[in-house]
């Protein structure tokens, strides 16, 4: 079992958005979003978050979320955890399924659990702690 602690930033706006409205009505995004060890955005890159959300709800905004976290830095540099779950922006304690990985995180089965450290219009950070049992 590895337990990681690390934050997801997401930017909607500006020439260096990292989560992209790609279609509306309903509203499917494509995000490439950086993952820190802190929650500045000076905080050191350790991977990137690359996936999609998807409107999935006919009531209130729930997200479909699909993404990567593709580590980039330190000894999971390379590898991979594939998430599957329900995004709901704004609400702090959601889990997603990790449904699988690659490189050290090969068979990986577990969780993440989000809270929301920053929500505004145009930028977020995301607090995450994700429980993974693998090889
Ligand atoms: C966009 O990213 C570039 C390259 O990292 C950086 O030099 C620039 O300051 C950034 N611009 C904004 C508005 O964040
Ligand atoms: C991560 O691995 C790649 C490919 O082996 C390498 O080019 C890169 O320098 C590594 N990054 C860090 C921060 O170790």
């Amino acid at each position: 079992m590895t337990h990681l602690h690390f934050f997801f930033h997401g930017r909607f706006a500006g020439p260096n958005a990292t989560a992209v409205l790609v279609a509306v009505p309903p509203a499917v995004i494509v995000l490439d979003d950086p993952l820190r060890d802190g929650p500045e955005a000076s905080s050191k890159l350790i991977g990137k978050a690359q996936g999609l959300t998807a409107q999935a709800s006919q009531e209130g905004t729930y997200l479909l979320m699909v993404v990567n976290f593709v580590f980039k830095a330190g000894k999971y540099n390379g590898s991979s955890l594939a998430i599957l779950g329900r995004f709901v922006p704004d609400v702090s304690g959601t889990e997603r399924s990790i449904v699988g990985g690659t490189g050290k995180f090969r068979m990986a089965r577990g969780y993440t659990v989000g809270n929301v450290y920053i929500w505004t219009a145009s930028y977020f950070v995301l607090e995450l702690d994700a429980y993974i049992v693998h090889y």
